[in-house]
């Protein structure tokens, strides 16, 4: 008889809206795959949450763009939807891109809601009341501070990013006008590891940006042999670095989560950008090891076993 693995999940900050739900699938003996596509599309369905899913906060066009992706350990099986308007769950959309169209692992945009629209999924609104109210409050503080002071000033990353985004916006929405991706890991009984990550992305955006969260070893990458490395933060920083590629890299030369997911952020830190911000990661193995790391002090994951009885904070290290 093959030896039953003993089931676990971790998540990001706010996941804790999912995992719960999802450990309940664990423990009745599911699937890994089920699990972190329920614990996302619960996260997705939080209203307040405005970084993910309905209620995301919107693009420079003030139209909101979903990203999400699901990665299976044992086989290395991706599905990726990215850019999709006015879909809810697009953690469901990637999951049926990996079953349905396994010639593809990536669809966008236009094609991504005519294979959701195909599948018989709903369209929604994705843009609240109050995201929309949060999304211009922003841009008036970004407003006021381009105001005060010169573009070429010396400001955080961040500031930088929602100044540049003000230009987008003056261009492209001139009459109305903490980020964070949700990524979810879970290990189910039979051993198999499965990576989920689903985003609105970075507000103020670009139309048609994508994130790290849709791309295979940028923000999500699962491997049974080593474990499974996600992202959540400054997107095109795990893009340039693979940083959840190189977590899973780390992991196989032996370092144990938590420092791989150090040394992975060590990599993404050392690149030149001018918009930087933070960058957290996460990790999860097949023998149930984990462990995070982050730049920002109290930076938390999310955790349950099968002993648990509410989700468990756990420190990331902090560089
Ligand atoms: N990490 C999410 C994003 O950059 O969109």
């Amino acid at each position: 008889m093959a030896a039953r693995f003993n089931p676990i999940i971790i998540g990001s900050e706010r996941s804790e809206a999912g995992i719960p739900a999802a450990m309940e699938i664990l423990r009745a003996g599911g699937s890994a795959l089920d699990a972190v596509e329920r614990g996302l599309r619960l996260c997705e369905d939080n209203l307040n949450d405005h970084y993910v899913g309905t209620g995301g906060l919107p693009n420079a066009r003030g139209v909101v763009e979903l990203d999400a992706s699901i990665m299976v350990g044992s086989t290395r099986a991706f599905g990726a939807v990215a850019a999709v308007k006015n879909y809810p769950n697009p953690i469901s959309i990637a999951r049926k891109v990996m079953e349905q169209l396994p010639q593809h692992s990536l669809l966008v945009g236009e094609g991504a809601e005519a294979f959701a629209e195909y599948l018989g999924f709903t369209t929604v609104e994705l843009l609240t009341p109050e995201s929309k109210k949060l999304w211009l409050k922003q841009l008036e503080t970004a407003n006021s501070e381009s105001i005060e002071g010169e573009n070429t000033r010396a400001t955080s990353g961040d500031e930088r990013y929602r100044l540049a985004s003000l230009e987008l916006v003056k261009r492209m929405a001139p009459h109305t006008g903490p980020w964070g991706t949700i990524n979810i890991i879970a290990l189910d009984q039979f051993g198999e590891l499965v990576c989920g990550v689903s985003t609105s992305g970075y507000p103020y955006k670009h139309p048609g940006r994508v994130g790290d969260s849709a791309i295979a070893g940028a923000g999500n990458y699962s491997d049974i042999r080593y474990g499974a490395g996600a992202c959540t933060g400054r997107g095109e920083l795990a893009l340039r670095s693979g940083t959840a590629r190189t977590i899973v890299e780390n992991l196989r030369a032996g370092q144990d989560p938590e420092t791989a997911c150090a040394n992975a952020l060590l990599e993404a830190r050392a690149l030149p950008d001018d918009f930087r911000a933070e960058l957290r990661c996460l990790s999860l193995t097949q023998d149930g090891r984990h462990g995070g790391a982050a730049g920002m002090e109290g930076s938390t994951y999310t955790l349950m076993t099968e002993h648990s009885t509410a989700p468990e904070f756990r420190p990331r290290r902090i560089l």
